[in-house]
């Protein structure tokens, strides 16, 4: 609970933070020249932040959940809506646009239709992607290259071989997930060329469908004619498609086409996507590039990215390229979801904000929305508005949601987390806390009929027993009867954040029985559980977190089953039926997920050494994996064992070896960004305990770092004495704040919001 409770083996230094604020920026440093985005399933193209419109070319390849990816494949469109770093099925990929230089025979049907049948390979080095822009050169010989504004895209097609015949684009009814449902249309306006209609489609990691619609308008040529095409045939004479879902289990090809007298000149496809209506799509793109002006559309997502990330500067003195270009595209993936949608949620009425693409908060709430609140809090508090209008209109805090659905919940009910920390970090201004409150009350007292979707399970088990038994009996809801140790320790975290609102709010009584609830974590530890490896090697630790039945007696779990060095073929450790106690990790590594009481966890693994001891332990024989989320915290908690250096020492052991701009950098997916904002918050040298008010400290990767708060415009640094670019010298010896020696490993929020300066001195070991 509080990081004081254990002893610190270093203190501080402090300098004023405006006399060392004139030292950090580096005005010839241009982030935006270096970024790069080219693994972990990262949406790669054209974007604002949070935009809704997201263009970028689409690929076959089996890493193609976010349209783009350059380990190779061929392009099978270039269409408008995109997630970011998510895993499973692809996400979104909608209306696709497909060109040609013109058609064999000089007929309509001389051009292929079919999805698979067009798809074609890219010149190799031929793309470009930059803040708002992202070109590609196909085989075909056509260069296309595109912009988007915030609902809006805009392609630009030039074709090589312009001399001779009439360029034809397609847009198809599909997404990349082929999840078209029934009676998709689309109807083509033959003196214009503008192309309106909708499909209904299914999220990729949730329940339900949604409906999207869009508007095409093309500009730069005389319209020679236009029609649809259905399967692989087309025509002029027909205006407007309905179109079947498919036969026999094979998506059917339909949408629109529309040719030109020449090629001679680029010819410019904007789209308008709307999940409202085909009307609003138009609007969209008419209000937001009416001229069809790709350098002006550019300029403005460029304008938009610059301002966001201006917030932080740091010194590039003695830092490579390739860990600059690191920090700050992690920075910038963490602002390419979630996504605004704000005026375009069809299902329910409201003037509040509405942000969607949360996906996941079980990933995100850990450092990506903490990142957020430091520097784009205005953003974040239309975010939890949202997060607290969808409660009020749906009866539940979503876990995860995208393309309006509702998603898959993987552990706790873990928006409570992103509010309370929201909450103790002060944003205020217009968030409804008292709905608020309730929503989270709700996640602890209330269980759903679907606790897939949402909220918790088992929660009668919970309140009588103090844990989530497996193989519970659970009649009130339903959901995977699984991940009952991971749940019990998620939901004890969950409780403990309530009781932090709750403190602040002066709930006085709810602030005792969540708190008590929070140490339910307790009651699933077998002091005398052991741990072997596969090969019968004694792990040599004692007491890990155990499932027990509804009687009380201890099920059994091996506490390596799930890690990352599991290899057996028959661990299941997802969200399938199948699965085992745990999400996606191991006990050995839930067993440190108490971050509201480390003091009492260190006690339980029998003192700080004893804890260091199995944390090495944990990162040294690989049984953690930093490319998931649950990773991100253990790497840090060497100081609650007093033992910061150490932090340190691991930050760099995993920065840049497992993240870097390289097309191989990440480790797993960027998760919306969860990853990018791991390593900009390792990077800049703090990071959160999300839902305490407490940041981390180890020396910056930078000699020195600063970041403006964009609430108060008050300027927050972080100086490394002697910083050393080989990072041998990562050791903090001695520390002060604003001027006085300090003591203590961590630093709060008022560091950023009051502008503090920090300066550590640190040495080789
Ligand atoms: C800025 O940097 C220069 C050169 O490293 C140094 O001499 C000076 O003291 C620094 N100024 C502040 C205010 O830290
Ligand atoms: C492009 O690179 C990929 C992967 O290196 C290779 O398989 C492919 O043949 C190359 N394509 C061309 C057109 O050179
Ligand atoms: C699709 O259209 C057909 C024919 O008009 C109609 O019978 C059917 O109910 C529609 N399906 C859906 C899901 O709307
Ligand atoms: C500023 O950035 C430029 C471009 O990266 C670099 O060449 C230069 O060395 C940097 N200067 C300082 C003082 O960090
Ligand atoms: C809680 O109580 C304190 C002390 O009485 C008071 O200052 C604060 O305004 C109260 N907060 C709320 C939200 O009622
Ligand atoms: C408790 O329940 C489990 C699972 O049904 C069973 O294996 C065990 O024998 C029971 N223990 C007692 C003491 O009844
Ligand atoms: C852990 O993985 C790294 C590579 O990522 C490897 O070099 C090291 O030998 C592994 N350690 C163990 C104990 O398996
Ligand atoms: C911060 O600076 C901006 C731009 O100069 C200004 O509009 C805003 O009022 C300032 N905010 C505060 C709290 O000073």
């Amino acid at each position: 609970m509080d990081p004081l409770r254990s002893s610190f083996l270093f203190v501080f230094v402090f300098v004023a933070a405006i006399a060392c604020a004139q030292n950090v920026t580096n005005s010839t440093y241009d982030p935006l020249h270096s970024l790069t985005w080219t693994t972990g399933n990262v949406f790669a193209g054209a974007t604002m932040p949070y935009g809704m419109a997201k263009a970028v070319a689409d690929v076959d390849s089996d890493s193609n959940q976010g349209g783009f990816t350059s380990e190779g494949g061929k392009v099978t469109g270039f269409s408008s809506m995109h997630d970011s770093g998510t895993g499973g099925s692809p996400s979104l990929g909608n209306f696709a646009f497909f060109p040609y230089a013109n058609c064999a025979g000089d007929d309509v049907n001389g051009c292929t239709y079919p999805k698979n049948a067009r798809k074609v390979s890219y010149v190799n080095n031929s793309v470009k992607a930059s803040p708002g822009y992202f070109s590609i050169q196909l085989s075909s010989g056509v260069t296309v290259d595109m912009t988007a504004a915030h609902h809006t895209s805009l392609f630009r097609f030039k074709f090589s071989d312009s001399s001779n015949g009439s360029p034809l684009v397609l847009l198809d009814l599909t997404d990349l997930a082929n999840s078209r449902q029934d009676n998709a249309t689309i109807h083509v306006d033959g003196p214009s060329g503008r192309m309106t209609g909708s499909a209904r489609f299914l999220p990729s990691f949730g329940s339900g469908n949604f409906v999207a619609y869009f508007c095409a308008d093309f500009h730069g040529a005389n319209i020679r004619d236009s029609g649809i095409f259905a399967n692989s045939r087309a025509s002029a004479d027909v205006k407007d498609l309905k179109i079947s879902r498919g036969i026999n289990g094979f998506p059917l090809p339909g949408g629109g086409f529309i040719r030109f007298d020449s090629g001679s000149e680029p010819i410019l496809a904007r789209l308008g996507v709307s999940l409202v209506s085909s009307d609003r799509a138009c609007s969209h793109a008419e209000a937001e590039i009416p001229e069809f002006d790709f350098e002006t559309t550019q300029k403005g997502a460029v304008d938009a990215w610059r301002s966001k990330l201006s917030p932080v500067k740091v010194s590039t003195t003695g830092v490579s390229a390739s860990l600059l270009t690191n920090f700050y595209s992690g920075i910038y993936r963490t602002m390419v979801n979630p996504q605004d949608y704000t005026g375009e949620n069809p299902l329910w009425q409201s003037d509040e904000p509405y942000f969607d693409s949360f996906y996941c908060l079980w990933d995100s709430f850990r450092s990506q929305i903490p990142f957020l609140t430091i520097l784009d809090p205005e953003s974040v508090t239309r975010m939890i508005r949202s997060l607290i209008d969808t409660y009020t209109h749906l009866g539940w805090l979503p876990d995860c949601r995208m393309s309006l659905c509702k998603g898959f919940t993987q552990g706790g009910s873990n928006a409570d987390v992103v509010l309370a920390d929201a909450f103790i970090k002060g944003l205020k201004d217009s968030i409804d806390w008292d709905t608020g409150y309730a929503a989270v009350v709700k996640d602890a007292e209330v269980e759903p009929y679907d606790w897939s979707n949402e909220g918790r399970g088992g929660l009668d088990s919970w309140k009588a027993l103090g844990y989530i038994p497996v193989q519970d009996f659970d009649y009130k809801g339903f959901g995977t009867m699984t991940r009952s140790i991971s749940r019990t320790l998620e939901y004890s975290y969950n409780d403990f954040v309530i009781s932090q609102i709750a403190a602040g709010l002066n709930k006085t009584a709810d602030v005792e029985k969540y708190e008590a609830r929070s140490s339910n974590w307790k009651n699933l530890f077998k002091p005398d559980q052991t741990s072997f490896k596969p090969n019968g090697v004694n792990t040599g630790f004692v007491g890990f977190f155990q499932p027990k039945y509804l009687n009380g007696t201890w099920g059994y779990q091996d506490p390596l089953k799930c890690s990352n060095t599991d290899l057996d073929p028959n661990s299941i450790c997802s969200l399938q039926n199948t699965a085992g106690e745990t999400f996606e990790s191991s006990i050995w590594e839930y067993s440190f997920f108490v971050p509201h009481d480390q003091a009492t966890l260190i006690y339980t693994f029998s003192g700080p050494a004893a804890f260091v001891r199995r944390l090495d332990y944990l990162h040294n024989q690989n049984i953690t994996y930093i490319g998931n989320e649950p990773a991100f915290l253990t790497v840090f908690q060497y100081h609650y064992a007093g033992r910061p250096a150490l932090s340190a020492r691991r930050v760099h052991s995993y920065i840049p070896a497992f993240f870097s701009p390289t097309a191989a950098g990440l480790p797993g997916n960027d998760d919306s960004g969860a990853m990018g904002s791991f390593v900009a918050w390792a990077m800049m040298g703090l990071f959160p305990n999300p839902g305490q008010d407490v940041y981390l400290i180890t020396p910056p990767f930078f000699e020195s770092v600063s970041v403006t708060s964009p609430l108060t415009n008050k300027t927050a640094t972080i100086r490394n004495l002697n910083f050393d670019p080989s990072y041998a010298a990562v050791f903090v010896q001695s520390a002060m704040l604003d001027g006085e020696v300090y003591t203590k490993n961590w630093v709060d929020h008022s560091f950023f919001t009051e502008g503090k300066g920090a300066r550590a001195d640190a040495r080789a070991e």
